[in-house]
């Protein structure tokens, strides 16, 4: 592994590390990091594009000759969680949390980026450094996509933090390793009366209850029973007491898919029975999906790059386990090919857990493999450019 080359940097990695966990933000709100992260880019002498963005940035190490554009993309955001560790770096915001690891994401990006500006000029091309915004509202990276930063850009590596896998080990897999992640309401509608007297309304619960259970069936009876999907119903309202039958019945939840046929498949027989339930119960449904970030979708070859890679530095590679969690990085591999690398951090409750924590000896290997990452690939493009 090439880390004994860059202890100093190690050091500054870690304080840097702990900066981050100090001072989490929430989605949008990432001022301070977002301040931070330009100070520590400009004393790097690291160019910062000139984008629209509110919070988060993007940087751009410029090879010395012209050559292809790749991009490397870490979130930057936390979330509304109290921390609950021990941590001497722990947060200063009450209720506040980095706890999916994107404090490590940001540090790792910082310290992949000095390495890129110490060899720019060996550069087959130019690395953007996507520090994105509000990825734990999903929100975030389509404010980057539908910036100019990924402009002339071919190909973009994600990263993210794994817990209880150890240090020195990614995970990755070809395909989806996150999930589409969807969300449906439902209202249904009745006839508001005395519970006295049924027969003169129309009740929108029992419609309401017959479809949780009908829903289920999707999964079991619809969908391929070999694909991996999920229909929860997570949220119901109806009625605000007893003696009345309340005119209208809402229920919302989430589907969780990671083939695109499931995702166009599932909506619609969500639709077809919430409106065919209601009108058996002489109610009416109105259905409304609302579509979140797509399942990841790592390119094959540029995965079996980034494996090989990641085994030529001594790191050890493991397959992913497909999770119905979702990731909006999916949204760059709707429009570019790109591979997304689980890293791992050691043990650690799950994430989004108020106990949740990274080792930080995983930041100097996740900085120098994501920078001769995005430095090797740069090289694949060149060579094939002058074929
Ligand atoms: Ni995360």
């Amino acid at each position: 592994m090439e880390t004994n080359d860059y202890s100093q940097d190690e050091m500054n990695l870690i304080q840097t590390f702990q900066w981050f966990h100090r001072h989490p933000e929430l989605s949008f709100q990432e001022f301070e990091t977002t301040k931070k992260i330009r100070e520590l880019l400009t004393a790097a002498n690291v160019k910062i594009l000139d984008l629209p963005l509110e919070t988060g940035l993007v940087a751009e190490v410029t090879g010395a000759h012209p050559g292809p554009i790749i991009a490397i993309r870490c979130d930057i955001d936390a979330l509304p969680i109290q921390e609950q560790t021990d941590l001497p770096y722990k947060s200063e915001t009450d209720g506040i949390m980095h706890a999916c690891g994107h404090d490590f994401h940001t540090t790792a990006m910082l310290g992949a980026a000095v390495l890129l500006k110490r060899r720019e000029k060996e550069l087959g091309g130019s690395v953007r450094i996507i520090f994105q915004p509000a990825e734990e509202s999903s929100l975030g990276a389509l404010k980057i996509t539908k910036s100019s930063a990924l402009d002339n850009v071919q190909l973009i590596f994600g990263i993210h933090v794994i817990p209880n896998v150890p240090v020195g080990t990614i995970v990755i897999s070809p395909g989806a390793m996150t999930a589409a992640v969807d969300r449906f309401q439902i209202t249904f509608s009745g006839k508001g009366g005395h519970a006295a007297y049924p027969q003169d309304g129309v009740d929108p619960i029992v419609a309401a209850a017959q479809f949780v259970s009908a829903a289920q069936t999707i999964v079991s009876r619809n969908t391929d029973p070999f694909h991996q999907d999920l229909v929860s119903i997570t949220h119901i309202t109806a009625g605000s007491t007893w003696n009345v039958i309340p005119t209208t019945a809402f229920l919302e939840g989430t589907v969780r898919t990671l083939q695109k046929e499931d995702r166009r498949l599932i909506p619609k027989r969500l639709e077809e029975l919430s409106v065919s339930i209601a009108e058996a119960f002489r109610a009416t449904a109105d259905f409304r999906w609302i579509a979140g970030p797509p399942a990841t979708d790592n390119e094959a070859s540029w995965t079996a790059f980034s494996a090989k890679l990641a085994e030529d530095k001594g790191l050890k590679v493991i397959s992913s386990v497909p999770s119905l969690g979702g990731e909006d990085f999916a949204f760059y591999q709707q429009i570019l090919r790109g591979v997304y690398i689980q890293i791992g951090t050691g043990q650690s409750e799950p994430n989004h857990n108020p106990k949740f924590c990274v080792d930080p000896k995983a930041l100097p290997l996740a900085s120098a493999y994501v920078a001769s990452l995005a430095e090797k690939a740069l090289n694949v493009l060149k060579s094939r450019e002058s074929q």
